[in-house]
């Protein structure tokens, strides 16, 4: 029997546009205030692209970082994977003028959308490929400028996201790395979060509503990501014969503190162990886990060795979750 394939994280990286934005700042033009976003959300602030900044030039600077931390050149890389859901164009997909600044030209490049569950997804999809034994280096990133796609005017939307990209440099190991991943999606509930606007559907430019943005049904979307987070950890912990004690890290999706803190409860994890950014960074969307996840290993809190929990949730809708030995 030939040895299990493990992707293995050699590197992480991370980046965040200069601009921040205050809930005060957020105050001074939509009727809301730090009070109600800090109690409801936990977000006090978020970082905005500036203008003409991109989600490649975001996940740029994550990759560069990522592959300087894991030691590997653009040459190295068999394969780039990147969740977004706010590409630079329809296409090329982000992921190949990516490659081109990386000077990694050659390798399999590609995007995935799975909203805000993009990482987790992207991180499953280059997780396959390694396993499968078909490439040993694989660059991961999950980037949004989500702000470019925000009704600025509509206050139960426009607090809640910030832009920002991470990246991870994932290497076939012999030892250890991701041990599980979990995808789901229910199609069904699309409109409870969504941005319809589309090329072969939605509004086209020029009719009517086609400047409709990100449309949301906050507390529908809330009750099903605290339940679907639930039930991903639960079959998480299962399918590795894991007590909830067993995990050392939780790296959740940072949509809203609440959600985050439900399934901490869940995991009976103090609060400690989970590693927040949604106070400095609102959602950001697919860069949500990886910027938590350099976040947390660039302060030296998370270990090589110890178990983390990746989990995310976002419109689709779609959900998942990554256990990893780091
Ligand atoms: N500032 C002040 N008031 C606001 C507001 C804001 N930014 N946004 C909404 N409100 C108001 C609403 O208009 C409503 O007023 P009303 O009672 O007079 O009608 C009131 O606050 C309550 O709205 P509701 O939507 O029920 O609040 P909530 O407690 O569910 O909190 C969210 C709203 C959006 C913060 C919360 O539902 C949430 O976080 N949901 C999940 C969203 C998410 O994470 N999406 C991304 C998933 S990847």
């Amino acid at each position: 029997m030939s040895e299990r394939i493990y992707s293995r994280i050699a590197g992480t990286g991370s980046y965040l546009p200069e601009k921040v934005l205050t809930n005060d700042d957020l105050a001074q033009f939509v009727d809301t205030s730090d009070e109600w976003i800090t109690a409801r959300t936990g977000i006090r602030e978020r970082h905005v692209a500036a203008e003409g900044e991109t989600t490649c030039d975001l996940a740029y600077q994550a990759a560069i970082r990522a592959m300087e931390a894991a030691g590997v050149t653009g040459a190295d890389l068999d394969l780039i994977v990147v969740g977004t859901t706010t590409p630079d164009l329809i296409f090329p997909s982000t992921a190949c003028l990516l490659q081109a600044r990386l000077g990694a030209s050659g390798c399999g490049a590609f995007d995935v959308n799975a909203a805000c569950s993009g990482f987790i997804y992207a991180l499953t999809v280059a997780d396959q490929f390694i396993r499968a034994g078909t490439v040993r280096t694989v660059l991961v990133v999950g980037s949004e400028t989500l702000t470019r796609m925000l009704d600025w005017g509509d206050r139960s939307t426009c607090v809640l996201f910030g832009d920002g990209a991470g990246a991870v440099v994932l290497k076939a190991d012999r030892e250890t790395g991701i041990l599980s991943t979990h995808l789901h999606a229910d199609g069904a509930k699309k409109e409870l979060l969504w941005n319809p606007v589309g090329v072969s559907a939605g509004f086209k430019p020029g009719e009517k509503n086609a400047g409709v943005r990100v449309l949301m049904t906050g507390n529908e979307v809330f009750k099903h990501a605290v339940k679907a987070l639930d039930s991903v950890v639960e079959e998480t912990l299962e399918a590795n014969g894991l007590d909830r004690h067993d995990i050392d890290w939780l790296i959740p999706h940072q949509a809203n503190l609440r959600i985050i803190e439900a399934t901490a409860k869940r995991l009976d994890m103090p609060m400690d162990r989970v590693v927040v950014t949604v106070d400095r960074h609102g959602n950001t969307s697919s860069g949500s886990v990886p910027l938590a996840l350099d976040e947390a290993i660039r302060s030296g809190r998370v270990q090589r060795g110890q178990l983390l929990l990746l989990e995310a949730f976002g419109g689709g809708f779609t959900w998942g979750a990554v256990l990893l030995r780091y």
